[in-house]
Formats: structure tokens, sequence, C-alpha cells
């Protein structure tokens, strides 16, 4: 809410408008037993929407965990296994055993967001702890849904799933904090981005 690109609202700001709401106020009452207003309380009522934001049985899922070997295109389930595989995407977008996050919760640098000197705009997870290794790294986000949330990546710089993995084919940005992991993916051919796409768009799932 107070991030300058985002809302760029000041905490008293948010407090202050929720206050003159009568009918928030009086959520608030009804959630936290009384009518006072915290940035805190407005905090936890909003993560407590967002987890009822609940999505699930996506054409991966019902491939991979349901057993359904009809439910992923021949393009998306080769999609898929370069997921895992030589394009390497899985080793931060994680898929487990069982279920499936498409993160590993992890911070790395990929060198989005410079300006044409080649300096990061957003100093990223640095910005907060001071430690050289994350400047310019950002947590790695879910991978859920994602053909509805465009753009992408935290400055929205790339439209297109095609310009993500366009993207990533190329190594990511140069910058002397980069992921040792994001390497270009070399001897890429077209078919194979447009295999990695198809797979992004399986992930799209079901309202509960
Ligand atoms: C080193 C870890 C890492 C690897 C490997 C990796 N990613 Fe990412 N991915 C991230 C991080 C971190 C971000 C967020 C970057 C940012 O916002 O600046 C991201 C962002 C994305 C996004 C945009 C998400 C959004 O909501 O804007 C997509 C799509 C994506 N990755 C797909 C892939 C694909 C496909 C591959 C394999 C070709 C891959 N990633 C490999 C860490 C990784």
């Amino acid at each position: 809410m107070m991030n300058p690109v985002e809302m760029g609202h000041s905490s008293r700001g948010v407090v202050a408008s929720v206050e003159a709401d009568p009918e928030l106020r009086r959520l608030i009452a009804a959630a936290y037993g009384d009518e006072t207003v915290t940035l805190e309380r407005i905090t936890r009522a909003i993560a407590a929407y967002e987890r009822t934001l609940v999505r699930g049985n996506s054409a991966f899922d019902r491939f991979v965990f349901g057993g359904d070997k009809t439910a992923l295109s021949e393009e998306a389930q080769r999609g898929l296994a370069l997921f895992r595989g030589k394009a390497n995407c899985a080793l931060c977008h994680t898929i487990a055993a069982d279920h499936a996050l498409f993160t590993d919760q992890k911070f790395h640098n990929l060198g989005v967001g410079m300006d044409p000197a080649g300096n990061l705009i957003d100093q990223g997870r640095y910005a907060v702890t001071k430690r050289e290794e994350d400047r310019g790294a950002f947590r790695t986000p879910s991978l859920r849904n994602i053909a509805e949330t465009a753009p992408y990546m935290h400055d929205g710089s790339l439209k297109t799933l095609k310009e993500v993995v366009d993207f990533y084919v190329g190594g990511g940005n140069a910058n002397p904090q980069l992921d040792p992991l994001i390497q270009p993916l070399t001897s890429f051919t077209r078919q194979e981005r447009a295999d990695l796409v198809a797979f992004l768009e399986s992930l799209t799932g079901e309202p509960k």
C-alpha cells in the first residue's frame, strides 16, 4: 500500500480512509471486537481475504497429480519436461512430489529492471537487508494462473509469456549479482520456446 510504484499511500492515509467508511468500521468491529482501525488489522483483513482466493485443478494438476494422461496437450507435456529438465525452471519454481507451489520461497537476481546504463532501478531485497548479495534479488513468484496475470516481473517489463521465455533463453541480464542458476539456454529451438509457453498456460486453475 505504501510502495511508491504501487499504491503510493501513506500509512496514516490508509488508516484514515478506512476510518472514514462506516461500513468498514462496522466490519472491523465484527472481526476484531471493537472499531479501532490499525494498519495491522487492515493488513490481517486483506491477508484473510487473499487466502480465500484459492484455485486448483489446473490441467497441470490433473496430469501430474490426478493421473489424467489426456489433461495436457503434447506441446504442454514437452514444455513440462523442459521446465523440469534442460530449461532449469523448476530449480526455483519448485514442483514437489505431491504438490506444486512453483516457488522455492527464496530470492534471486535475474537482472530484471536495469536502466540503459546497466544499473538496477529497484534494489530489491537489498533495500531491506543491505547485504550486497541481495542487490536486485526478488522472491520467486508462484506461476499458478500465470497466463492471467500479465505483465510480468516485479516491474511489469515483460508483456507476454513468450517475452519471459525469450528473456530466460538469453540468460537474463548480466550484472554482478546475477544468480548462477540463470544461464543462457543454448540451442533452444523455436518449438521448445512454444512448448514452454504452452506448459505455462496449463497452470490456470478453476475457482474453488
Ligand atoms: C534462479 C531462479 C529462477 C529460475 C531458474 C527461473 N526463475 Fe522464473 N522467476 C524467478 C524470480 C526471482 C522471478 C521474479 C523476478 C522479478 O520480478 O524481478 C521470476 C519470474 C518469473 C515469471 C514472471 C512471474 C510474474 O508473476 O511476473 C515467469 C513467467 C517465470 N519466472 C518463468 C520461468 C521459466 C519458464 C523458467 C525457466 C526457463 C524460469 N522462470 C526460471 C526465479 C527463477
